[in-house]
């Protein structure tokens, strides 16, 4: 196995964060376990450490809800130190309410930068309780899901969604507005089209790589299949990229008319579905148990982690809210083994300590109530 470089948390301060006017702890690379009532902010140390990666974090919210609802006039602000590839690394991020910017400002070791850097610094990978409907609500929800996971592999990746996106959006506008610029169609489709290949040939190739390790016996838990449908990865095994994408645009020509009435485009890598497949049971994971969905994400998510940790050779940082215990004991323990055994740093709430008591010896606990 090559040498996983490490990447952990040491120090993290809150400011104006949710329910912390202030927050400073100090904590070891071991598994780092948060128990306590409901509502002591388990769950809103996680989403600040979540927002050491590009996005809105693990519960998705607008910027300005983050902020200590009774703080007037200030912003939020948090600030981590981390050890990485072994040196020092300092990263913070918050809402500065003196500037216009409704953005989140971001700074690397004191100097300014942007969303999109901190994933050439961290990854951070999460399985929250909102997740849980992952699996039953749309394929758009499931399609970002795998988009943000293989964005920890290939960076490029959200510029071209973000290409593509535009595009997409802006024939969207010509065609419901009838403005039928023939050259400026054309230019869009042809972006849509280049887009689509490369965003659907990054997808696979992330899948081909995940799927070694989604099939990995781990005592317990599910093993997976991931696949991708749609009209992009049909045309993709079937031609060359070439002509895949020139395909794909005479494709999106062809549906200009249909695509003025229905609104947006018919075809495309946004109408992309992941499928994922229990092959303990032959079922597709719509159809498994809420426990067995639970379960088959936990796999995701930590075949992701053996991903990046075995062959990318970085360790990400992994957040579990409320995960553990939904876990039997055997789960449990295994899942403990399979973290201990990464040697990535976790951070696992819930709010019976009880269930962490396998980790008494190896984690570092946290009692929020003696804060
Ligand atoms: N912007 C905010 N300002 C002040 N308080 C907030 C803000 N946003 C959330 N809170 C409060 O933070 C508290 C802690 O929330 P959090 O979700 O972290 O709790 P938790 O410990 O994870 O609880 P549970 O065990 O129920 O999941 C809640 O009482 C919530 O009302
Ligand atoms: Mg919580």
């Amino acid at each position: 196995m090559q040498q996983i470089q490490p990447c952990w948390l040491r120090t993290l301060k809150l400011q104006n964060f949710r329910n912390f006017s202030s927050l400073n702890i100090t904590v070891p690379k071991d598994p780092i376990i948060i128990a306590g009532p409901n509502g002591i902010g388990k769950t809103n140390i996680l989403e600040a450490i979540s927002l050491f990666s590009p996005g809105k974090g693990l519960r998705q919210s607008k910027l300005g809800i983050i902020k200590k609802s009774d703080v007037q006039d200030q912003g939020w602000f948090i600030n981590a130190d981390f050890e990485h590839q072994h040196q020092d690394l300092n990263i913070g991020t918050g809402l500065d309410l003196s500037t216009a910017s409704e953005r989140r400002i971001v700074k690397v070791n004191g100097e300014k930068s942007s969303q999109t850097a901190l994933n050439d610094w961290i990854k951070i990978l999460w399985q929250t309780p909102q997740m849980d409907r992952l699996f039953i609500d749309g394929m758009t929800i499931r399609r970002k899901f795998f988009d943000k996971l293989l964005v920890n592999f290939s960076p490029e990746h959200s510029k071209h969604l973000y290409r593509y996106d535009y595009a997409l959006r802006e024939r969207s506008k010509l065609l419901r507005e009838g403005i039928m610029d023939q050259k400026w169609l054309a230019v869009l489709e042809q972006k849509m089209a280049q887009e689509s290949i490369a965003i659907t040939a990054n997808r696979l190739d992330y899948l081909s790589q995940l799927q070694g390790f989604l099939e990995q016996e781990i005592e317990g838990f599910p093993k997976i299949a991931v696949s991708l449908e749609g009209d992009v990865e049909t045309l993709i095994h079937e031609n060359s990229a070439t002509v895949a994408e020139e395909r794909l645009q005479e494709r999106l020509c062809q549906n200009r008319s249909r695509d003025s009435v229905m609104g947006g485009s018919k075809i495309g890598a946004h109408q992309s579905e992941f499928l994922v497949l229990n092959l303990d049971c032959n079922q597709q994971a719509e159809v498994c148990s809420t426990g067995e969905q639970k379960a088959l994400l936990l796999t995701l998510i930590m075949a992701n982690a053996r991903l990046l940790a075995t062959v990318h050779e970085v360790a990400p940082i992994l957040l579990l809210d409320e995960v553990v215990a939904h876990l039997d004991e055997n789960r449990r323990q295994v899942l403990f083994n399979e973290i201990l055994k990464l040697g990535i740093q976790s951070w696992l709430t819930g709010t019976d300590v009880q269930v962490f008591e396998p980790l008494r010896k190896h984690g570092h606990f946290i009692n929020l109530n003696e804060r």
